[in-house]
């Protein structure tokens, strides 16, 4: 079998040309939905994330505060500007980019947000209420963004083996959460895989829907998939490559050319999951500018 593409980018315009028309209903009734977002130090990476999904804020008429502090930002700073922007009626959706510098304790800084503006969905309450089946919690945006591009492609997996592969707070545990809702386009049997699990390719091999969200390329190699998986690759890695002008290119987690040849569907890396993140924290905002102001 040669894999199909999932197209991420095409699905998270369509995504955002929705958000965009929400936004336009919400401005006529006077509501400006806005983002603040912080990054704390200079981490490449996450300034590139950042510059992003400021980019697309921009472009579906949402408002970016952009707030940029040094490495060195004392905690207690950090969070009286959570605070404030909590306690500001013209903040709808708040965003702390991780990961934060070591001095900083992660935990704190995301329970300080109030749950109802937490537009990525990390905050315990959000958690809490989504691992218990409460619909109306904001999800994290990239297993609710995969969520989406299954839906997209038409993909069911209801009854199906979905193996997880990563037991972030980010992507794997959330995925596994929303997958084995009982809810349309999930209703999924649910294996979480990780680095301590012996013998990975022995149970990624059992996956209909397989996603690998571990962090270093090659993780999935083509002996580790049977044929006909739809193949879901989270993953954002850096290596080294000359003939770039910028020295390196990016690749998943998973040995695209191999793991192609026997997928039924698979993400490419960039242009797969990544945009559909942005396009689910621009859905959240939106939402949260609906509830915060009553137009809902
Ligand atoms: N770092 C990596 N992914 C994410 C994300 O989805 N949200 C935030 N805030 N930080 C991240």
């Amino acid at each position: 079998m040669s894999a199909q593409i999932i197209d991420g980018k095409a699905i998270a315009q369509a995504v955002r040309d929705g958000v965009a028309l929400e936004v336009a209903e919400l401005k006529a009734a006077g509501v400006e939905p806005c983002l603040a977002v912080m990054l704390v130090g200079e981490n490449p990476a996450s300034r590139v994330y950042v510059g992003m999904k400021e980019k697309m804020c921009a472009e579906v008429g949402i408002k970016a505060v952009d707030l940029r502090l040094p490495a060195d930002t004392p905690e207690e700073e950090i969070l009286a500007v959570l605070d404030s922007w909590n306690e500001d009626p013209a903040v709808h959706g708040i965003l702390v980019q991780l990961p934060l510098p070591d001095h900083v304790d992660e935990k704190t800084v995301m329970e300080r947000i109030r749950p109802e503006k937490d537009a990525d969905g990390f905050h315990p309450v959000n958690v809490g209420r989504m691992a218990s089946g409460d619909r109306s919690a904001f999800r994290p945006c990239t297993p609710a963004g995969i969520q989406v591009m299954l839906q997209h492609i038409g993909y069911d997996p209801a009854g199906k083996h979905a193996v997880i592969v990563g037991r972030s707070n980010i992507v794997g545990r959330p995925m596994a959460t929303i997958l084995s809702q009982k809810e349309p386009f999930a209703n999924a049997t649910v294996t979480i895989a990780h680095s301590r699990s012996d013998d990975l390719g022995a149970i990624t091999r059992l996956a209909d829907l397989l996603i690998v969200a571990v962090g270093w390329p090659n993780a999935v190699t083509g002996n580790m998939v049977s044929e006909g998986t739809v193949v879901i690759d989270v993953g954002v890695n850096r290596v080294d490559d000359d003939s770039r002008e910028r020295g390196y290119r990016l690749v998943g987690d998973v040995a695209f050319d191999e793991v192609a040849e026997k997928a039924s569907w698979i993400t490419p890396v960039p242009g797969g999951v990544g945009p559909m993140t942005i396009a689910m924290l621009l859905k959240n905002t939106v939402t949260a500018a609906r509830r915060l102001s009553g137009t809902d």
